[in-house]
């Protein structure tokens, strides 16, 4: 699988709509994730297809999402939601259970998991006590 696309190795479409699938499933079944979920819409169609598409491009695939909505501006489309250190950490955590329960590698799932925890940090607009480092 050298040169291989983390969309290639995560399966293409197929495999990258699994996955987004059962994050969002997991976000409504998962106490844990009560608060995540409270913040999205009741309906989560239009929740599940954004990310599939966003995803598709960020993992080196189609650029879907692009294609429909022009640069992602992912914080600013994050503005109208108050996502603080919790919200940041039930995303992450419900990202890397769905990201477990679909099968990927291990090597890869850690890949995934570093990079969007930057992204999920930089999504946080909340102004909160900031707490010392563990
Ligand atoms: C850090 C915690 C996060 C929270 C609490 C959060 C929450 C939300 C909410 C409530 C929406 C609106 C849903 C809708 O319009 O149906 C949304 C949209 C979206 N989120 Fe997040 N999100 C987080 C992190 C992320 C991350 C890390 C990514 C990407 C890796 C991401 C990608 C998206 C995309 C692509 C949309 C659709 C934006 C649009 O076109 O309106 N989110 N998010």
């Amino acid at each position: 699988m050298t040169g291989a696309t983390p969309f290639e190795r995560l399966g293409g479409e197929g495999g990258v709509r699994a996955l987004v699938d059962r994050f969002y499933d997991l976000m409504g079944l998962e106490p844990a994730y009560a608060g995540l979920r409270a913040l999205h819409p009741q309906a989560l169609e239009g929740s599940r297809d954004k990310l599939f598409w966003f995803l598709c491009g960020w993992l080196g695939g189609p650029n879907h999402y692009i294609d429909r909505f022009g640069h992602p501006m992912l914080r600013a489309r994050h503005l109208p939601y108050a996502i603080g250190i919790a919200e940041r950490d039930q995303w992450m955590s419900c990202m890397k259970q769905a990201l477990a329960e679909q099968g990927v590698e291990a090597a890869l799932a850690q890949r995934l998991e570093e990079a969007l925890a930057g992204t999920a940090d930089w999504m946080r607009n909340k102004p909160e006590i900031a707490k010392k480092p563990v």
